[in-house]
């Protein structure tokens, strides 16, 4: 009889479930809002990246159905290829005006923007200066160039410029830093860090995937937020998250997108967005530019939650964004908690390693602009109740 090869995984996953990092999916039924049913139960979601409540925004909704009715389902084919359609440099045009920029590439997801991002611009003989807190595809885009991988302390600027004097002056150099921190909440050493590229050489680029909606005049972004125009060569952001949609865009000079073009294999290789994709992104564009109310309730909201969570006694660790985490210590515990809480009507997903370091798990938190004040209440009392009943307040 054949031996199964793959049971080396179902050996992890036991692993996983002692360990308390098994997760289970929560199953959506209806619309990603602010109230949600999931697994049949209907709970305050502080779990979705979500932070205007775009995702069911009349605006976008119309104008996906309307894309769908002009253009179709899909685009049939890789950019390069067949599948470029008009709305889809309607969308590129619209995000360079946005970031103030010369040009911008969409890509797929925002992961697949990073990992494209860097693989394609590194090789070998060049280093990557990256934050430790970094996000998973920047991760994954350095270790595709095969680059030299250099990693400073959290937000250590001093630490980054210690790495740059080691390296020769003639080798090609990228610093890199998330906008926001996806995990923690916490902004980039942005000015610190644009500095240093300035001083070495470097290239300088932000991912901005949590930050794009929420940062910055009309949620342009940390770039906006620090007053950093014109010293960031690379910002990355999503369409995923607050604009409520899908993909990742890129966005800096000409020259540099048209080089994406090119040689960033998820461009080359794989098929664009649908039609709708783009239609709502440009809607989400709209928004933003036309009806400030969302980002006002969103930072209203954030500023009610967050004082709430520390009036409780949580440690809410050192977030300054609507990513709040509560920092609960063991992955058990952290399971523990986001489950009691499930019970009682209230998402937060538990996360533990390797996505935050061992030690460190956490509720992770998001508040919308969509949440009323009695959502967030609710959700407050009950992360009291259970925080008490589970010893972490
Ligand atoms: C910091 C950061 N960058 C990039 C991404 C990837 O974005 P997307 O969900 O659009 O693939 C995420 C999403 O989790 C993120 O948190």
């Amino acid at each position: 009889m054949r031996t199964d090869p793959l049971k080396f995984l179902s050996d992890e996953l036991d692993s996983l479930k002692q360990q308390g990092l098994y997760r289970h999916l929560r199953i959506l039924d209806g619309e990603q809002a602010s109230h949600a049913t999931f697994d049949r139960k209907s709970v305050v979601n502080l779990s979705s990246n979500n932070y205007l409540g775009l995702t069911t925004h009349p605006r976008l909704r119309e104008a996906s159905l309307q894309a769908v009715r002009d253009y179709g389902a899909g685009s049939g084919s890789d950019r390069t290829i067949a599948g470029t359609m008009a709305i889809h440099m309607e969308l590129e045009k619209r995000l360079a005006a946005f970031k103030n920029v010369e040009a911008v590439v969409v890509f797929q997801s925002g992961f697949a923007a990073n990992a494209g991002t860097v693989s394609a611009i590194l090789s070998k003989e060049d280093v990557v200066v990256s934050d430790e807190l970094n996000h998973a595809s920047i991760i994954d885009g350095c270790r595709l160039s095969r680059a030299a991988i250099k990693v400073f302390p959290h937000k250590d600027v001093d630490a980054a410029r210690a790495i740059m004097r080691e390296l020769p002056a003639t080798q090609r150099k990228l610093l890199i830093t998330d906008g926001v921190f996806s995990m923690d909440g916490d902004l980039g050493a942005l000015p610190g860090l644009c500095d240093v590229a300035e001083e070495f050489g470097a290239i300088m680029m932000v991912d901005d995937a949590h930050a794009s909606g929420v940062f910055g005049r009309q949620g342009r972004g940390t770039i906006d937020h620090f007053n950093c125009h014109g010293r960031v060569d690379i910002q990355v952001g999503t369409l995923s998250k607050a604009i409520g949609v899908l993909g990742g865009y890129v966005a800096g000079s000409k020259a540099f997108i048209e080089f994406l073009y090119h040689r960033a294999r998820p461009f080359l290789f794989s098929t664009s967005h649908p039609p709708a994709v783009a239609a709502a992104c440009i809607a989400a564009l709209d928004v933003l530019e036309q009806e400030p109310q969302w980002m006002e309730r969103l930072w209203d909201n954030t500023k009610f939650f967050k004082a709430g969570l520390q009036r409780l006694g949580f440690n809410t660790g050192r977030s300054e964004s609507p990513i709040t985490p509560i920092i609960v210590g063991e992955a058990p515990k952290a399971m523990e908690m986001s489950d009691a809480l499930f019970r009682a009507g209230v998402f937060a997903q538990g996360i533990g390693f390797p996505t935050v370091p061992r030690g460190q798990a956490r509720l992770r938190t998001i508040v919308t602009a969509t949440h009323s004040r009695e959502d967030l209440q609710y959700a407050l009392d009950a992360l009291g109740k259970v925080g008490k009943e589970l010893g972490v307040i």
